[in-house]
This record gives C-alpha cells, structure tokens and sequence, in this order.
C-alpha cells in the first residue's frame, strides 16, 4: 500500500493499515509511504534548504540543522522526537490532518505537536490547501527546538483553551495572532529582515515574495493591531509582521488577554491589506496583483 493523501473529509472511509485514535492521533506508517512520497519530501526539502540560507532567521536554520532531519527521505517522526525531547521537552504525534480546535490547543498546552503523517502529491509541491506533513515537519518543528520559541508555543496552546472557553470572537482574535507569527511571521535580524514563519518556509514562492516583493506592507509586530486583522487563506498575505525577537514576542504575549478580547470585541476588523497611520512601516505595499475580496 502506499501512502497517498487524503482529504481529511475522505480518511474515515479508506484507512488501510492506519489506525485512527479518539483525536485523530496515528501511528506514523512509515513503511507504507512510496518512492514518490520519499522524493517528494527530497525534492521540496533540498529546494528550500537551497533558498532559505540568508531569508529565514538563523534560529530557524539552526533548529533545522540541530534535529538532524533526514534530506533524501521522510524523517521517523520517532527518532526525531528523541532529539526534541531532550532539547526542549517537546513531543511529536501523527494525525490525519487538522484536528478540532480545542484538541489541537491541549496539545500545544501540553507540549505535544501534531503534525500530518501524509506528504502532497508530486503535482502539488508548489501549492497545497491543507496542511502536510511537509508543512508541519519541515516547517513548524525546527523552531520548537528553541527555547522561547517552544515555551510561546505552549503558551498559545494555554490561551487558546481559554479563549474556546470565552467564545467565537476571542478565538478569532487569538488565530489571527497565530496566523500573523507561527504562520506567517517575519524577524528584523541585524542582518535584516528574515522568516520564520512556517507557511512561509515551507513554500517556495512565499519565501520569495514574503521578503522580495513589492506588493506586500511589511509593520512592526502590535499585537492588538494583528489580533484585528483579517488575513489570507488562498493567496499570499498583503501584510507581514515583523518581530524584533521571540523574546518580544514572549513578553508581548504574556499578560491575561481577557480585558484584551473585551476591549476589541468593540472594534472594527481592519482589512488585510490596510497600513494604518499608527503602523511602524518597513515597507508600504505597492499592493500589486491583490485581489480585492476574500480576506477572512
Ligand atoms: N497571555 C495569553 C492569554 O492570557 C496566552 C497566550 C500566550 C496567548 C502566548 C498567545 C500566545 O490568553
Ligand atoms: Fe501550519
């Protein structure tokens, strides 16, 4: 059997040799993954490892190279959780895919990552809509080698349980944060700036325009700014956020964001492509090629 990609809505009808737990958790099924599932990992990991270098931040590059992940075929989500767990106390679990919210948040909360068993389809290496485990190993593990950058993840995993618990609005404000760093953020090196968000990472055309293009506003990080910002789901961002340090972002992230959800619950979202007058700008988008609708 191979291991082909399903979508999430399909893998309860067609499991093969994958058994599923209550919360989605797998074992990985190493063996059943094919040569072209094995290349496919090859070829999407040397082609950003060939870009990265001078575009993603050094504590990324380093993490990456410190958990000694396997280039030429898919790593065993086992041995790697050896050098995790030593480093920074963190574990790796295999789903089938995303997993529901409150789910996902305990996880975090208690250090254990989920991260997709299955890889894209060769005829999907430049683009996926869900989350892979090219995405989620590639991308999001490396940093959680790092200290501060491991105990935020946590952190988040803790506010996202409270915020599920004070509702729908307070977890909207908590995602975009998410989406704004984990996803999508941007680091001010003294070298300049670089990326260490993982859906930038992980994608060879973000990794480019993120930091290359014209078209997006690149803002100092404000975190009540992003938790009102609608942002993108099928194109690249219109804005990036730019930390100065995890650090920062710790720090900024630390107090009780209750009467924080209070005091925005009475404020407008701002659209995704917006620059605002209060902004610390490293770059006003040029806003090229945006499409005018569709920020969620
Ligand atoms: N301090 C946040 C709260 O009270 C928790 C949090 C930490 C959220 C880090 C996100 C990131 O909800
Ligand atoms: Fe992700």
């Amino acid at each position: 059997m191979s291991a082909t990609p399903r979508r999430v809505e399909n893998l309860h009808t067609d499991k093969g040799k994958v058994p599923v737990y209550a919360t989605g958790i797998v074992e990985q099924p190493w063996d059943d993954y094919s040569a072209d599932d094995h290349a496919t990992w090859a070829t999407l990991y040397a082609r950003q490892r060939e870009i990265l270098p001078g575009r993603a931040s050094q504590a990324f590059l380093q993490a990456q190279d410190a958990m000694g992940m396997t280039p030429d075929r898919i790593p065993k989500f086992a041995e790697l959780n050896q050098v995790l767990r030593e480093a920074t106390g963190w574990t790796l679990m295999g789903v089938e895919g995303l997993l529901p919210e409150l789910d996902f948040f305990d996880h975090l909360a208690n250090r254990r990552f989920p991260v997709t068993w299955w890889i894209r389809r060769p005829d999907q290496v430049d683009y996926i809509e869900e989350p892979d485990l090219f995405h989620d190993l590639f991308g999001h593990v490396p940093l959680l080698m790092n200290p501060v950058f491991g105990d935020y993840m946590e952190a988040y995993g803790r506010g996202g349980v409270k915020a599920h618990a004070i509702g729908p609005d307070a977890l909207q404000n908590l995602t975009r944060l998410y989406w704004y760093t984990v996803e999508f953020g941007l680091i001010r090196q003294k070298d300049g700036l670089r990326i260490y968000g993982s859906g930038i990472v992980s994608s060879k055309g973000e990794s480019l325009h993120s930091l290359e293009s014209a078209a997006p506003n690149r803002i100092g990080f404000d975190l009540e700014r992003i938790m009102r910002t609608r942002y993108r789901i099928d194109t690249y961002q219109k804005t990036y956020f730019v930390i100065d340090s995890f650090e920062q972002l710790m720090e900024a992230t630390g107090p009780d964001f209750t009467p924080i959800y209070a005091r925005l619950a009475e404020q407008d979202s701002i659209p995704a492509g917006t620059v605002l007058d209060t902004d610390r700008v490293y770059q006003r988008g040029s806003g090229e090629g945006w499409a005018s609708d569709g920020d969620v």
